[in-house]
Protein backbone atom coordinates (compact mmCIF):
# COMPACT_ATOMS: atom_id res chain seq x y z
CA UNK A 1 0.00 0.00 0.00
CA UNK A 2 1.43 3.47 -1.06
CA UNK A 3 1.72 5.75 1.85
CA UNK A 4 -0.33 9.21 1.79
CA UNK A 5 2.09 11.97 2.71
CA UNK A 6 -0.37 13.24 5.30
CA UNK A 7 0.73 9.70 6.84
CA UNK A 8 4.37 10.49 7.11
CA UNK A 9 4.01 12.70 10.33
CA UNK A 10 2.66 9.95 12.38
CA UNK A 11 5.08 7.40 10.75
CA UNK A 12 7.94 9.62 11.76
CA UNK A 13 6.95 9.46 15.42
CA UNK A 14 6.22 5.46 14.96
CA UNK A 15 9.46 4.67 13.64
CA UNK A 16 11.28 7.03 16.13
CA UNK A 17 12.35 4.53 18.82
CA UNK A 18 12.96 1.53 16.32
CA UNK A 19 16.13 0.41 16.02
CA UNK A 20 17.29 1.24 12.38
CA UNK A 21 17.39 -1.93 10.75
CA UNK A 22 13.71 -2.18 11.40
CA UNK A 23 13.02 1.12 9.56
CA UNK A 24 14.53 0.30 6.93
CA UNK A 25 13.09 -3.06 6.37
CA UNK A 26 9.74 -1.31 7.06
CA UNK A 27 11.00 0.88 3.75
CA UNK A 28 11.82 -1.93 1.97
CA UNK A 29 8.58 -3.36 2.64
CA UNK A 30 6.34 -0.27 1.91
CA UNK A 31 8.16 1.08 -1.09
CA UNK A 32 10.01 -2.13 -3.04
CA UNK A 33 11.63 -1.38 -5.74
CA UNK A 34 10.90 2.05 -5.68
CA UNK A 35 13.20 2.76 -2.79
CA UNK A 36 16.78 3.23 -3.04
CA UNK A 37 19.61 3.99 -0.81
CA UNK A 38 21.74 7.33 -0.92
CA UNK A 39 25.15 6.03 -0.72
CA UNK A 40 28.10 8.12 -0.13
CA UNK A 41 31.07 5.88 0.04
CA UNK A 42 31.41 6.09 3.86
CA UNK A 43 29.97 4.84 7.11
CA UNK A 44 26.98 4.88 5.67
CA UNK A 45 27.69 1.24 4.56
CA UNK A 46 25.83 0.48 7.40
CA UNK A 47 22.12 0.64 5.37
CA UNK A 48 23.46 -1.51 2.84
CA UNK A 49 23.96 -3.71 5.33
CA UNK A 50 20.89 -3.66 7.21
CA UNK A 51 18.75 -3.80 3.98
CA UNK A 52 20.90 -7.24 3.26
CA UNK A 53 19.64 -8.83 6.03
CA UNK A 54 16.34 -8.21 5.61
CA UNK A 55 16.60 -10.49 2.84
CA UNK A 56 14.20 -8.21 0.39
CA UNK A 57 15.65 -6.51 -2.55
CA UNK A 58 17.03 -3.09 -2.21
CA UNK A 59 18.75 -0.62 -4.87
CA UNK A 60 21.87 1.36 -4.38
CA UNK A 61 22.79 4.88 -6.46
CA UNK A 62 25.85 7.09 -6.06
CA UNK A 63 26.60 10.62 -6.80
CA UNK A 64 30.06 10.52 -8.80
CA UNK A 65 31.54 13.61 -8.36
CA UNK A 66 34.65 12.61 -10.24
CA UNK A 67 36.02 14.62 -7.62
CA UNK A 68 36.01 11.16 -5.01
CA UNK A 69 38.92 9.44 -3.18
CA UNK A 70 40.64 6.46 -4.80
CA UNK A 71 39.89 5.03 -1.54
CA UNK A 72 36.27 5.61 -2.12
CA UNK A 73 35.96 4.21 -5.28
CA UNK A 74 37.89 0.99 -3.94
CA UNK A 75 35.79 0.58 -1.14
CA UNK A 76 32.68 1.16 -3.74
CA UNK A 77 33.74 -1.90 -5.51
CA UNK A 78 34.27 -3.91 -2.13
CA UNK A 79 30.65 -3.22 -1.27
CA UNK A 80 29.47 -3.97 -4.46
CA UNK A 81 31.16 -7.62 -4.46
CA UNK A 82 30.36 -7.84 -0.84
CA UNK A 83 26.38 -7.46 -1.01
CA UNK A 84 25.94 -8.28 -4.59
CA UNK A 85 24.22 -5.42 -5.58
CA UNK A 86 25.03 -2.61 -8.23
CA UNK A 87 25.33 0.70 -7.23
CA UNK A 88 23.87 3.32 -9.53
CA UNK A 89 26.07 5.88 -10.31
CA UNK A 90 24.87 9.07 -11.25
CA UNK A 91 27.41 11.30 -13.21
CA UNK A 92 27.46 14.98 -13.67
CA UNK A 93 26.18 16.42 -17.06
CA UNK A 94 29.19 16.77 -19.65
CA UNK A 95 28.29 20.61 -20.69
CA UNK A 96 27.72 22.54 -17.15
CA UNK A 97 31.18 20.68 -15.74
CA UNK A 98 32.99 21.64 -18.91
CA UNK A 99 32.07 24.68 -19.01
CA UNK A 100 32.64 25.18 -15.24
CA UNK A 101 36.41 23.52 -15.23
CA UNK A 102 36.89 25.06 -18.44
CA UNK A 103 35.83 29.09 -17.28
CA UNK A 104 37.40 28.16 -13.77
CA UNK A 105 39.25 25.39 -12.94
CA UNK A 106 39.38 22.49 -10.84
CA UNK A 107 39.43 24.26 -7.82
CA UNK A 108 37.13 27.48 -7.96
CA UNK A 109 35.32 26.46 -4.70
CA UNK A 110 38.00 27.51 -2.86
CA UNK A 111 37.64 31.22 -4.31
CA UNK A 112 34.45 31.26 -4.60
CA UNK A 113 32.46 28.80 -2.61
CA UNK A 114 31.00 25.22 -2.92
CA UNK A 115 27.72 25.76 -4.13
CA UNK A 116 28.74 26.03 -8.13
CA UNK A 117 30.44 22.84 -8.22
CA UNK A 118 28.35 20.90 -5.63
CA UNK A 119 25.05 22.06 -8.18
CA UNK A 120 26.62 20.53 -11.08
CA UNK A 121 28.36 17.67 -9.41
CA UNK A 122 25.99 16.25 -6.95
CA UNK A 123 22.86 18.09 -6.98
CA UNK A 124 21.28 17.86 -10.53
CA UNK A 125 22.99 14.06 -10.90
CA UNK A 126 20.61 13.63 -7.23
CA UNK A 127 17.70 15.03 -8.60
CA UNK A 128 17.79 12.42 -11.83
CA UNK A 129 18.35 9.32 -9.33
CA UNK A 130 15.26 10.62 -7.77
CA UNK A 131 13.32 10.98 -10.49
CA UNK A 132 13.72 6.75 -11.07
CA UNK A 133 12.25 6.18 -6.87
CA UNK A 134 9.01 7.13 -4.32
CA UNK A 135 11.42 7.12 -1.76
CA UNK A 136 14.94 6.83 -0.87
CA UNK A 137 17.40 6.14 2.04
CA UNK A 138 19.77 8.30 3.32
CA UNK A 139 22.67 7.82 6.45
CA UNK A 140 22.45 11.66 7.63
CA UNK A 141 22.57 11.60 11.58
CA UNK A 142 21.28 14.58 13.58
CA UNK A 143 25.41 14.45 15.53
CA UNK A 144 26.89 15.07 11.54
CA UNK A 145 26.28 18.73 11.79
CA UNK A 146 24.03 20.28 14.72
CA UNK A 147 23.82 23.45 13.16
CA UNK A 148 21.83 21.67 10.08
CA UNK A 149 21.29 18.17 10.64
CA UNK A 150 19.36 18.78 14.30
CA UNK A 151 15.90 18.33 14.05
CA UNK A 152 15.80 15.58 11.00
CA UNK A 153 13.27 13.02 11.77
CA UNK A 154 13.97 9.67 10.77
CA UNK A 155 11.04 10.11 7.87
CA UNK A 156 10.35 13.11 6.51
CA UNK A 157 8.25 14.41 2.65
CA UNK A 158 11.17 15.56 0.65
CA UNK A 159 10.35 18.88 0.03
CA UNK A 160 13.07 19.82 -1.67
CA UNK A 161 13.35 17.44 -4.13
CA UNK A 162 9.89 17.22 -4.76
CA UNK A 163 8.39 18.15 -7.77
CA UNK A 164 4.58 18.63 -8.93
CA UNK A 165 3.29 14.96 -9.25
CA UNK A 166 6.32 13.39 -7.63
CA UNK A 167 6.52 13.09 -4.32
CA UNK A 168 9.25 12.10 -2.56
CA UNK A 169 9.26 10.12 0.61
CA UNK A 170 13.27 10.38 2.41
CA UNK A 171 14.07 8.30 5.10
CA UNK A 172 17.14 8.80 7.52
CA UNK A 173 17.06 5.65 9.82
CA UNK A 174 20.40 6.68 11.58
CA UNK A 175 19.01 9.86 12.21
CA UNK A 176 18.98 9.39 16.30
CA UNK A 177 22.41 6.79 16.11
CA UNK A 178 25.67 8.82 17.54
CA UNK A 179 28.47 8.10 15.45
CA UNK A 180 29.40 6.10 18.10
CA UNK A 181 26.74 3.27 17.39
CA UNK A 182 27.57 3.57 14.29
CA UNK A 183 31.00 2.15 14.63
CA UNK A 184 29.85 -0.26 17.19
CA UNK A 185 27.28 -1.73 14.27
CA UNK A 186 30.34 -1.64 11.99
CA UNK A 187 32.80 -3.31 14.22
CA UNK A 188 30.04 -5.92 15.25
CA UNK A 189 28.93 -7.15 11.83
CA UNK A 190 32.19 -6.81 10.30
CA UNK A 191 30.93 -4.25 7.56
CA UNK A 192 33.34 -3.25 5.04
CA UNK A 193 34.19 0.25 6.03
CA UNK A 194 36.28 3.13 3.89
CA UNK A 195 39.93 2.78 4.79
CA UNK A 196 40.07 6.66 5.07
CA UNK A 197 38.65 6.44 8.51
CA UNK A 198 41.31 4.55 9.73
CA UNK A 199 43.17 7.91 8.65
CA UNK A 200 41.32 10.72 10.59
CA UNK A 201 38.84 11.11 8.50
CA UNK A 202 35.48 11.08 10.21
CA UNK A 203 33.17 12.54 7.18
CA UNK A 204 33.59 11.66 4.07
CA UNK A 205 33.28 13.64 0.57
CA UNK A 206 34.91 14.44 -2.25
CA UNK A 207 38.94 14.55 -2.28
CA UNK A 208 39.36 18.62 -2.70
CA UNK A 209 36.77 19.11 0.11
CA UNK A 210 37.00 16.54 2.31
CA UNK A 211 40.14 16.77 5.40
CA UNK A 212 41.10 14.69 8.17
CA UNK A 213 40.29 16.36 11.43
CA UNK A 214 42.20 16.62 15.10
CA UNK A 215 41.02 14.59 18.14
CA UNK A 216 37.99 17.22 19.83
CA UNK A 217 37.24 18.52 16.61
CA UNK A 218 33.96 18.24 15.37
CA UNK A 219 33.55 15.78 12.10
CA UNK A 220 32.42 18.51 9.88
CA UNK A 221 35.00 20.77 10.67
CA UNK A 222 36.41 18.20 7.73
CA UNK A 223 34.51 19.86 5.42
CA UNK A 224 34.51 22.24 3.18
CA UNK A 225 36.55 24.17 6.12
CA UNK A 226 37.16 27.53 4.39
CA UNK A 227 33.62 28.40 4.76
CA UNK A 228 31.74 29.67 7.19
CA UNK A 229 30.46 26.86 9.60
CA UNK A 230 27.05 27.68 8.66
CA UNK A 231 26.94 27.04 4.94
CA UNK A 232 28.39 23.25 5.44
CA UNK A 233 25.89 21.96 3.43
CA UNK A 234 26.07 20.79 -0.54
CA UNK A 235 22.65 20.98 -1.15
CA UNK A 236 22.12 17.26 -1.22
CA UNK A 237 19.85 17.64 2.24
CA UNK A 238 18.53 21.27 1.47
CA UNK A 239 15.28 20.96 3.77
CA UNK A 240 17.76 20.91 6.57
CA UNK A 241 18.10 24.40 5.86
CA UNK A 242 14.41 25.02 5.78
CA UNK A 243 14.67 26.59 1.69
CA UNK A 244 14.70 25.62 -1.45
CA UNK A 245 17.31 24.78 -3.95
CA UNK A 246 18.90 27.99 -4.90
CA UNK A 247 19.92 26.43 -8.35
CA UNK A 248 18.04 24.08 -10.60
CA UNK A 249 20.70 22.70 -14.00
S1 LIG B 1 26.85 15.99 2.41
O1 LIG B 1 25.59 16.58 1.91
O2 LIG B 1 27.49 16.78 3.46
O3 LIG B 1 27.79 15.64 1.33
P1 LIG B 1 27.18 13.71 4.07
O4 LIG B 1 28.54 13.43 3.55
O5 LIG B 1 27.07 14.26 5.45
O6 LIG B 1 26.37 14.64 3.05
O7 LIG B 1 26.34 12.37 3.96
C1 LIG B 1 25.03 12.25 4.46
C2 LIG B 1 24.25 11.35 3.55
O8 LIG B 1 23.99 12.02 2.31
C3 LIG B 1 24.95 10.07 3.15
O9 LIG B 1 24.85 9.06 4.12
C4 LIG B 1 24.22 9.73 1.88
O10 LIG B 1 22.98 9.14 2.14
C5 LIG B 1 24.01 11.10 1.24
N1 LIG B 1 25.15 11.41 0.35
C6 LIG B 1 26.16 12.28 0.56
N2 LIG B 1 27.02 12.27 -0.47
C7 LIG B 1 26.54 11.36 -1.36
C8 LIG B 1 26.98 10.86 -2.63
N3 LIG B 1 28.10 11.32 -3.21
N4 LIG B 1 26.24 9.92 -3.24
C9 LIG B 1 25.09 9.46 -2.69
N5 LIG B 1 24.64 9.87 -1.49
C10 LIG B 1 25.34 10.81 -0.84
FE1 LIG C 1 32.75 20.12 -6.03
FE2 LIG C 1 33.82 20.04 -3.56
FE3 LIG C 1 31.14 20.02 -3.95
FE4 LIG C 1 32.65 17.90 -4.57
S1 LIG C 1 32.26 18.77 -2.52
S2 LIG C 1 31.02 18.72 -5.79
S3 LIG C 1 34.51 18.90 -5.41
S4 LIG C 1 32.60 21.71 -4.42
Amino acid sequence: MVLELQQIDGLAQELAGLHPADIIKRAQQEYGEDLAISFSGAEDVVLIDMASRTGLPFRVFTLDTGRLHSQTYKFMEQVRDRYHVNIEAYTPQPEPLQYLVTTKGYFSFYEDGHEECCSIRKVEPLRRALAGVRAYVTGQRKDQSPGTRADIPVVQHDTGFSTPGHDLVKFNPLANWSSAKVWQYIREHETPYNPLHDVGFRSIGCEPCTKATNPGEHEREGRWWWEEATKRECGLHIINLGNEPSSVI
